[in-house]
């Protein structure tokens, strides 16, 4: 028998308790989210033709030229040239593992072209099925001599998860091209330039908290010229410089020449992503160290001034009046209002006295100048050991607002440290679990699964980290998504490939507990202490005020089933009636896939209080989510 002291608050929980951790890995912006449907749009990648091949007609001929303007233009430094001497002849684009087309929907089609002089030159542009049949398709001639946007539209006649596009002069001519793009109508709130609509759904979906961004390790880069730098990815798209992507080619069993990140999903859509979903704003910037991991490159210190500038700008950019400098460029994109940001990270994953030096002028800085901005820093890699307690004590003692924790461990760690957070200073920094998720085998490698024993740990962990939200100030799983073709890290929270997307048991555990949030801590308890791994039972309770709702949250991590019986203490009614939702499975080892998306997913039931007692029959393996009216 265990007691829930509901007129007892331990703590109030964060809105922003449960959020989501988004990073361009695995595809996760380019060929992810970010809707476009053109690999290298704009011949930016280092080899210049990556994604495109030459395409003619049986009969005709030409050639192309790829031009180089650098020396004038370093955003956006190629186009081509293509000349056609005889008939139908240009260019095909692969997209990022072909492109996911849909019967019915229809796609936009832009570029950028100029005619050369005197020239008369028009252009057919044709969706490809995998059997060659064309499935969409219209012309455009561009007019005169200066580089113009050109558009159209077309329905795909079928759906093809592997489709290529044409771009080829109809006839004997030339023109220049650049900005090749392709985007699906349905993206996120039909935007041009937009996301791609059933992957923010999911996010939307789990109702987040908060959306930390652009990650995770490219926020640092391989080198420091490799870093993220978020001011080189607002404005115009065809002015956002292309960068290497920090997961490029990293793992031999995936390799990725052609990962790099357009930046078509730069800040402002970030902002704007946290805006639709409701999500704070949680950006990461570079400490001025590049990835410890690679080179472990720094900026001495007496040159740190510009990183520490891009940190001041990005608070006007997000929170600026529309006639501040930064302020004007986030109005002159479509948004005057501010987008209220009110926390920024500053590295990700770094250590030693290097970063405890910069971290120090950066805090120093925000502070002057923006006093109210709440500062995430990071404690490394791995919340455990000599590194960690070392870092973790200086961050204190220069009183951080928030730090924050990264795990990758295996489920039985999870399990284990149910309890991590109940012996922290409770006047200290608060805490941030910024990544963290079981492995069932080795990180990264094929054979780690998003399988139900680690999404199971994970939620027997998050009953702790809700216990203790008078510490832990929010959470997120990390990675987000994964290309089922083009992954460098497993496990991940939800996978895709070009035409569908599935959250897996982790994501069903997130989700429960973003959406069952509640705003007040009571105990729960067994005897005097929490219910923490005794009988292999993990729980914690909220109410939510706003709708006057017990939440209990209780994980059987056990292989038999258990009966809880939960005595509510310092309540005047007796009955009451609520909902069950119940995530479980015989099998730990069970995944969801795109065969099986709801392989594990959430059965719900009526229940009731009797008697100011709740009875709950818990399945094995169960993690089980009750909400009961007051
Ligand atoms: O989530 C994948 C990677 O794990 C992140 O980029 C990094 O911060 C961590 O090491």
């Amino acid at each position: 028998v265990f007691v829930i002291k509901t007129n007892e608050v331990k703590a109030k929980v964060s809105p922003s308790m449960w959020g989501l951790f988004f990073e361009d890995i695995n595809l996760g912006a380019d060929g992810g989210l970010y809707a476009e449907l053109v690999l290298n749009r704009s011949f930016e990648l280092d080899l210049p033709m990556m994604g495109w091949k030459e395409q003619k007609d049986e009969a005709a001929a030409g050639h192309y030229l790829m031009l180089n303007r650098g020396t004038t233009n370093q955003a956006n430094r190629r186009y081509i040239s293509l000349t056609s001497t005889k008939g139908r002849y240009g260019l095909s684009n692969v997209g990022f593992r072909g492109m996911g087309i849909k019967k019915g929907m229809q796609y936009n089609f832009s570029l950028l072209a100029r005619q050369p002089k005197g020239g008369s030159a028009s252009l057919v542009i044709e969706m490809i099925g995998e059997k060659g049949a064309v499935i969409g398709s219209g012309s455009i001639k561009p007019e005169g001599e200066e580089w113009k946007k050109y558009k159209l539209s077309f329905t795909a006649a079928a759906t093809v998860e592997k489709a290529r596009l044409d771009v080829l002069l109809k006839d004997a001519g030339t023109l220049d091209l650049d900005m090749i793009s392709l985007f699906p109508q349905d993206t996120w709130k039909n935007r041009e330039n937009g996301l791609r609509s059933d992957m923010v759904k999911l996010l939307a979906d789990m109702n987040p908290g908060f959306l930390r961004f652009p990650g995770g390790c490219i926020v640092e880069g391989r080198t420091l010229d490799e870093r993220f730098q978020w001011k080189k990815t607002i404005g115009p798209i065809e002015n956002r410089q292309m960068l290497i992507n920090r997961w490029n080619t990293e793992f031999k069993h995936r390799p990725t020449p052609d990962y790099f990140q357009s930046f078509g999903l730069g800040f402002y859509e970030y902002f704007q992503l946290c805006e639709d979903i409701g999500a704070a704003p949680l950006p990461i910037l570079n400490a001025g160290m590049a990835c410890q991991f690679n080179t472990a490159e720094v900026v001495p210190l007496e040159l740190l001034g510009p990183y520490i500038q891009d940190a001041l700008d990005l608070i006007e950019f997000a929170n600026g009046p529309a006639n501040s400098e930064w302020g004007k460029k986030r109005a002159e994109m479509g948004h005057p209002e501010p987008f209220n940001m009110t926390m920024i990270g500053i590295g990700n994953e770094n250590w030693g006295v290097q970063y405890l030096e910069r971290l120090a002028l950066f805090t120093k800085a925000i502070k002057e100048k923006y006093p109210e901005i709440r500062i995430v820093n990071s404690s490394g890699t791995d919340p455990v050991g000599e590194r960690f307690d070392l870092l973790d004590k200086h961050l204190r003692s220069a009183k951080a607002d928030i730090i924050d924790e990264h795990y990758y461990q295996n489920p039985k760690w999870f399990l284990e440290n149910a309890a991590r957070y109940d012996n922290y200073d409770r006047k200290g920094p608060k805490i941030f679990a910024g990544e963290y998720a079981a492995q069932s085998v080795k990180t990264a490698s094929p054979e780690n699964k998003n399988n139900w024993l680690c999404a199971m740990a994970e939620a027997a962990f998050m009953t702790g980290l809700e216990r203790n939200a008078d510490v832990v100030e929010m959470a997120s799983y990390a990675p987000l998504f994964a290309h089922a073709e083009g992954w460098q890290w497993t496990p991940d929270l939800i996978w895709v490939d070009n035409l569908r997307s599935y959250g897996t048991a982790n994501y069903h555990v997130q989700k429960l507990f973003s959406t069952n949030r509640g705003t007040d801590v009571v105990p729960v308890l067994a005897g005097d202490k929490a219910v923490s791994g005794q009988q292999e039972l993990y729980a914690s309770a909220t109410i939510d005020r706003e709708t006057n709702e017990l939440i209990l949250k209780v994980v059987n991590s056990s292989p038999k089933k258990q009966h809880g019986t939960f005595e509510l203490e310092g309540l005047s009614k007796i009955n009451g009636k609520g909902t069950l939702t119940v995530l479980s499975s015989d099998d730990l080892d069970l995944v969801n896939s795109f065969e099986r998306p709801d392989a594990i997913a959430p059965v719900i039931s009526q229940v009731a209080i009797r008697n100011k007692t709740i009875d709950l029959p818990m399945n094995p393996y169960s993690v089980n989510v009750m909400r009961v009216r007051l």
